[in-house]
């Protein structure tokens, strides 16, 4: 160390105030308005203060809005390392310093009380507001980085290989699936995208026939397809054959209702090309179950388009049983 080093961490620490400052910066980023109130000294020395130090180089800072946010990080060697180490613990037990971090404790209570007493004073509005942030991807994102990474499923009838490229951000290795050139050729060129595009693997073939092994997947989807295909019984009995023991079948699709006449949704068939306008859910069922699955769970999702009149939707999951050891 040279005497000039050694001057200049004398002069920063041999002030009261600038000790209380670099106490109270390295244990919380604060504005200069949080440390006039915790300090309760008038801003002008804080500033001054403040400025010593960050000429020191000892101060890191964070713009937010018209706020300036500092904060102490030690450095972790060198003349200042053993000189702050020194101070801190010689300033363990001082009444000042007990103070200053009573005085923070308040700010910071006092500012999670305000964040609840906003949240308090919203309740259940906060669904509406929070739609500003149109930020529901980023949830579904999130939520499926809840799933492990390296599940093997397949996406069948992937179209343009939405849902394949989603699952595989999330770290899934997705075998998609479909009957035509055009939409694999479409999810083709999204999967170049991918930050690894090995990740997706295209394959063409129909549900009724799929290119998989037996148990080649840990999971399979098929998501608005079942009503474009001609048995879909059949369908789900192939979907079962390529997921291994104690893997997993999700189907998304159109409900009808069994019990009475159903809405004629012609346009399905004429805009979509739909072959089923939707299936009854005792017949979704049914079909799982005869497949082999068990654990069958079922939830309906009302449509919502102020434009078209759609089916109510379902999601369907059943697990194909584990073999039993013999
Ligand atoms: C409505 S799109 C759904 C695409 C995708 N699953 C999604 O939700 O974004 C239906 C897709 O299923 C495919 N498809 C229809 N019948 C099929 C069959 N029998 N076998 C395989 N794919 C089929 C179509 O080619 C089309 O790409």
């Amino acid at each position: 160390m040279t005497v000039d080093t050694f001057q200049r961490v004398v002069k920063t620490l041999g002030d009261s105030t600038r000790l209380r400052l670099l106490n109270l910066l390295e244990r919380q980023e604060l504005s200069v308005a949080d440390l006039v109130k915790v300090l309760d000294l008038p801003q002008s020395t804080v500033s001054r203060h403040l400025a010593h130090i960050k000429d020191q180089g000892l101060l890191s800072e964070r713009r937010d809005g018209a706020f300036c946010y500092s904060r102490f990080t030690p450095p972790c060697e060198g003349a200042w390392c053993a000189a702050w180490s020194l101070a801190r613990e010689s300033l363990r037990d001082d009444p000042q310093i007990a103070a200053d971090a009573e005085a923070l404790d308040a700010l910071l209570r006092a500012r999670t009380l305000g964040s609840r007493e906003f949240f308090d004073s919203l309740g259940s509005d906060w669904d509406r507001l929070r739609k500003v942030f149109q930020d529901d991807l980023q949830r579904a994102r999130a939520i499926g980085r809840l799933v492990p990474r390296g599940l093997r499923v397949a996406d069948i009838g992937t179209g343009t290989g939405v849902l394949a490229m989603e699952m595989a951000l999330l770290g899934m290795h997705v075998v998609a699936v479909d009957q035509s050139e055009a939409m694999l050729a479409a999810a083709d060129a999204k999967r170049q995208d991918l930050p690894d595009p090995t990740f997706v693997e295209l394959r063409q073939g129909t549900a009724t026939d799929l290119p998989l092994e037996d148990g080649e997947v840990d999971a399979v989807l098929a998501h608005m397809v079942l009503h474009y295909v001609p048995s879909p019984r059949e369908a789900i009995r192939e979907l079962t054959r390529i997921v291994r023991p104690g893997g997993r079948v999700v189907l998304v699709d159109f409900t009808a209702p069994e019990d009475r006449p159903q809405p004629d949704r012609e346009w399905l068939q004429k805009d979509l090309g739909v072959i089923w306008q939707g299936f009854a859910i005792a017949r979704i069922r049914e079909w799982l179950q005869e497949a082999g699955l068990t654990n069958v769970e079922i939830e309906l999702h009302e449509a919502r388009s102020d434009d078209q009149d759609l089916p109510t939707t379902f999601i369907a999951s059943a697990d194909r049983p584990a073999e039993q050891r013999t």
